[in-house]
């Protein structure tokens, strides 16, 4: 039924999307519910990861950031996201941007 649908805002959008729905499992918990952050940064509208590549963003999801003597560390997701599931999750941040940081971001991929 659409009108089910349709009266449920969280039916579809970002979250819902393949990339949001590996989000919501795995990365929520330190990125936050609504991506709004966490312990890890945001990827909302409001953050910066529209300034990094898709190379750069794949790059530090597969291979994690380790500070020592920080309270929480970014995990490598290297043997836990498929090359598909990867950059299911990185076109899930795009849809969380504005028109204007999906264009300044996209100017930083190799055309
Ligand atoms: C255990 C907590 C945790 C989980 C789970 C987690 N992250 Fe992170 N993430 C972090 C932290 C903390 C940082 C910041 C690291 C730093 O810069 O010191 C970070 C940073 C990042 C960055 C760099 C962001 C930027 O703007 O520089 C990306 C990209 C990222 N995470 C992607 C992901 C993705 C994708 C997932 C899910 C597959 C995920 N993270 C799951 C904790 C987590």
């Amino acid at each position: 039924m659409l009108t089910a649908a349709c009266s449920n805002p969280n039916a579809a959008g970002p979250f819902n999307s393949p990339g949001g729905k590996i989000y919501l499992s795995q990365c929520a918990g330190c990125h936050g519910a609504q991506a709004q952050g966490g312990v890890g940064p945001p990827f909302d509208a409001a953050g910066h990861a529209h300034h990094h590549s898709d190379a750069e963003l794949a790059q530090t999801t597969t291979e994690g950031i380790a500070r020592p003597g920080q309270p929480a560390t970014m995990p490598a997701w290297r043997d836990r996201l498929t090359p598909q599931q990867l950059s299911q999750v990185i076109e899930f941040m795009k849809l969380l941007w504005t028109p204007e940081q999906r264009a300044q971001q996209q100017a930083l991929n190799p055309q």
